[in-house]
């Protein structure tokens, strides 16, 4: 009875409306062929915020409100699992979180977030503020230009593995480098076991970097120092109920996924904030005028930054949030409903994927006002609950939005006090690697300001385009 009950019910309800385009197919070209947000908003001015479409051959539900997110994401997340292609699951490794709901999702999460939250970040300070010095200081060397967004994957992953591993032995860091970044280029690639191709060395590289991983394991518990206070620390310390610990590959796939969750993401958010105040002289001067008087108060940069300093910088803050949602770097998310569920008078199909679209929600006129206007003033106010969800909402929001905030901050105290950013072209379009980045990746030159004395008179021309 019950059963008929749900079926009578389930027949009662509607799909949401929109076209599923072509069979197999669906609508993929289209949201290919042009800009993703494009496609996104034009659905839903002509059907609302939600929609139904086919991408890739999965039927999915587009949620472009924010109570509809927040049902998939919060209120009603154990209706839904997270959802990856396999070609990606088997690069980064099946143990990794993102991939998992429940139980040990849970325990995993909970290490993952000890080890990132404030409280253990805070004594990284200094680190990070080296490593951002020392990328700052090779790029101006080299006297080039060069892709803003590659240098900042650069910095991204040195400060991955601070959090990760601590202090890495050069041996160590060298060869995840190396094979992290073929790993990386094959992410994205067709997914193809053909040897030579792009997929295929990525997934030599993920085999790779599982034996160097266990090597880094291995010597720790020889050398007995799992009790450190970075991610391996806490993987290699957890024992369950049962005093069961992590197997090896467990550990080795949450190293990868972290490393990986933390690299393009901020990187491309960095390379945004470089753009945004390269483009309006207005909003860098105050930047600028912000981080120099924290400069000058240490020596000129001679005493490091405080954890303390790093939350005395609210202009900087802002002008981080509103790249965040000017550029929604992370434009949507997926999941894939576990049961027939019934959201707003409509249906969603058990098996059918389901995209909360987070830059929809970012640029939506009644929430944010004049959503193109870069304005970091509109987060005086905070901004009203679930509309704003750079790092996503729920029991999978980003862990790491602590640290990516942090290491922005300290790159941008350094970039805007002691350096002159030249981007030679800042006009034209976006890319999508897969995350949103300006053009060939903001082609740029840094030169370091050798006279300390000026630098009042120097507002503003911290970043110049050539013409
Ligand atoms: C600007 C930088 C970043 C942005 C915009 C960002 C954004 C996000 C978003 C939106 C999610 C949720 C995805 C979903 O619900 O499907 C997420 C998850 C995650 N992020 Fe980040 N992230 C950033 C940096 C980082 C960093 C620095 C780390 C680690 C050091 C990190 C680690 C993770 C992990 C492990 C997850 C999966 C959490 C889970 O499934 O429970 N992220 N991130």
């Amino acid at each position: 009875m019950k059963n008929e009950e749900k079926q009578k019910k389930r027949g009662d309800l509607k799909l949401p409306p929109g076209s599923m385009g072509w069979p197999c197919i669906g609508e993929t070209s289209k949201l290919y062929s042009q800009d993703p947000n494009v496609f996104f908003s034009s659905k839903q001015k002509r059907y609302g915020d939600i929609f139904k479409t086919n991408i890739l051959g999965y039927p999915c539900v587009m949620l472009a409100s924010p109570e509809a997110a927040r049902f998939v994401l919060v209120t009603h997340a154990h209706l839904f699992k997270p959802t990856y292609p396999k070609s990606k699951e088997k690069l980064l490794g099946p143990w990794a979180l993102f991939f998992h709901q429940g139980e040990y999702h849970n325990r995993l999460r909970k290490l993952v977030q000890s080890s990132l939250s404030p409280e253990a970040i805070k004594k990284r300070v200094p680190d990070i503020e080296t490593i951002a010095v020392s990328c700052l200081d090779s790029w101006a060397a080299s006297g080039k230009v060069a892709n803003t967004f590659h240098q900042m994957k650069k910095y991204a992953f040195e400060v991955g593995v601070l959090a990760i591993f601590g202090h890495l032995d050069e041996k160590y860091r060298y060869e995840l480098k190396k094979n992290y970044f073929i790993l990386d280029k094959g992410y994205n690639s067709f997914p193809s076991s053909l040897p030579g191709t792009s997929y295929h060395n990525a997934l030599l590289a993920r085999k790779r970097l599982n034996q160097i991983l266990k090597e880094i394991i291995r010597e720790r518990k020889e050398k007995k120092i799992i009790l450190e206070r970075d991610l391996l620390g806490h993987l290699l310390d957890y024992k369950d109920e049962k005093c069961q610990t992590l197997t090896e590959d467990q550990i080795a796939d949450n190293v990868t996924g972290v490393l990986f969750a933390a690299q393009d993401t901020t990187a491309s958010a960095l390379t945004w904030i470089i753009k945004y105040l390269n483009d309006n002289h207005k909003l860098l001067q105050s930047a600028k005028a912000e981080q120099l008087e924290i400069f000058k108060s240490n020596d000129g940069g001679k005493k490091h930054l405080t954890w303390g300093q790093t939350r005395q910088m609210p202009f900087t803050f802002r002008v981080i949030l509103e790249s965040l949602r000017m550029a929604s770097i992370i434009s949507f998310t997926f999941r894939e409903a576990v049961v027939d569920v019934e959201y707003d008078g409509y249906l969603i199909p058990k098996g059918w994927k389901v995209m909360p679209l987070f830059r929809n929600i970012h640029h939506n006129p009644e929430l944010f006002k004049d959503p193109q206007i870069f304005d970091p003033s509109r987060f005086e106010d905070a901004p009203k609950p679930n509309t704003f969800m750079p790092f996503g909402n729920g029991g999978h929001a980003c862990p790491g939005n602590e640290l990516a905030k942090l290491q922005m901050l300290i790159l941008i105290h350094h970039l805007v006090s002691n350096f002159r950013c030249s981007v030679t072209s800042s006009q034209g379009s976006v890319q999508y690697s897969p995350f949103p980045v300006p053009q060939h990746g903001l082609p740029a030159r840094l030169y370091k300001e050798s006279n300390h004395k000026d630098k009042d008179s120097d507002l503003g021309q911290i970043c110049t385009q050539n013409p």
